[in-house]
């Protein structure tokens, strides 16, 4: 069975190499117009034809998921709208760090047991988590619909605008479609599903529920309510400060149930000798390289762009940094012109450019 996030980054080939194609996949998705709610009977079409069983085979899955896949027009795209989406949000994260979640061609880290690792299973997790209840919602996948708020059927809250994303379908279908024994057999095995768990627990408690009134003029005669996620931005800066605070775990032989659990030691001059990790902890088994040089982690630090005042010290990693000038173009001497719109010039400034050096 394939972890999760290198499942996910087998889509990335066809989404990444440039911006253009990135565009594409956006207006093949019609991610721009996409409305939530579309008329009745009329959900957005998925991939027509026998297309989506092409698109299931190009994935790299288990033939268990390919089945799953097969059986469900929509969901090869949204697998792949959620790999998207969860290496967007870990680069967003990422973008002042020393490893910048560049992973073009270095997966190496995905086999290892490192804080970074742990984030990438927590991301792709709750990112698909995420992309599968906004597919329901949107009308997007034939075997779910809205999420189930009580009194509410599909057909009225969609003509109402009012369709919540489907969490409990989308977890309930994550779980099945990673497999009911994910590895419970060693430590890497153990953390890995830990993660998983921490990303989809983080999607959980962004769900918050939205009422609207209908009736004459507001009159507010019905109320309907429904369950609406939080933006995925929310969620991965959630699982950053995870990250920030991980807790290094080893493993240890629970001899009442006879299996392996994880174990945090307990830190210096505590008075326990160690804990379980909470059900929201990101954990990790190895400390991190420094990702100053190229490896097989990360291409190194060389020619980030820095800030002097805040992070070239750190992220150049003593190697010292160069400075270039460059012209910026702003708007300036902005005047109201009656009636009524504003008129500015065009200033130049100066500004400089801080990189890190080889
Ligand atoms: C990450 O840093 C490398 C240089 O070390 C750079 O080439 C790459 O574009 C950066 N990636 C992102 C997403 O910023």
């Amino acid at each position: 069975l394939p972890p999760l996030p290198s499942l996910l980054l087998s889509f990335l080939p066809p989404i990444l190499p440039s911006k253009v194609s990135l565009l594409a996949l956006s207006s093949l998705t019609g991610r721009q117009v996409l409305t939530p709610f579309p008329g009745l009977g009329t959900a957005v079409a998925p991939a027509q034809g026998g297309a989506h069983l092409k698109q299931c085979d190009l994935l790299k899955l288990s033939r268990r998921q390919k089945q799953l896949c097969r059986r469900e027009p929509g969901l090869a795209e949204t697998l792949q709208d959620a790999a998207h989406l969860s290496l967007l949000e870990c680069q967003f994260q990422f973008r002042h760090e020393r490893w910048n979640c560049s992973l073009e061609g270095r997966t190496g880290l995905l086999k290892r047991g490192f804080k970074e690792t742990a984030f990438l299973y927590a991301v792709s997790s709750a990112a698909l988590t995420h992309t599968l209840a906004r597919a329901c919602s949107a009308g997007r996948m034939e075997r779910c619909t809205c999420d189930d708020s009580p009194g509410l059927e599909s057909r009225q809250a969609w003509q109402w605008g009012v369709c919540g994303d489907n969490l409990k379908y989308s977890t309930k279908f994550l779980s099945n479609f990673l497999g009911p024994k994910r590895g419970s057999k060693d430590l890497r095995a153990r953390a890995d599903a830990h993660n998983t768990n921490v990303g989809i627990k983080a999607v959980k408690s962004g769900l918050r529920t939205t009422c609207k009134c209908h009736g004459v003029s507001g009159s507010c005669a019905v109320r309907t309510c429904w369950k609406q996620l939080s933006p995925f931005r929310e969620t991965g800066q959630a699982l950053k400060l995870r990250y920030d605070s991980a807790v290094k775990v080893s493993s240890a032989t629970n001899e009442a149930l006879g299996r392996l659990e994880l174990w945090a030691p307990a830190r210096l001059g505590s008075a326990t000798k160690g804990l379980a990790p909470r059900p929201g902890d990101l954990v990790y088994m190895e400390d991190s390289p420094s990702f100053c040089r190229p490896s097989k982690y990360s291409p190194g630090t060389a020619g980030r762009v820095c800030s002097r005042e805040a992070s070239c010290s750190s992220l150049c990693c003593g190697r010292g940094y160069d400075t270039q000038s460059r012209l910026v173009a702003f708007s300036c001497h902005c005047q109201v012109q009656w009636c009524c719109y504003v008129e500015c010039q065009q200033c130049v400034q100066e500004e400089l450019v801080y990189t890190c050096k080889h």
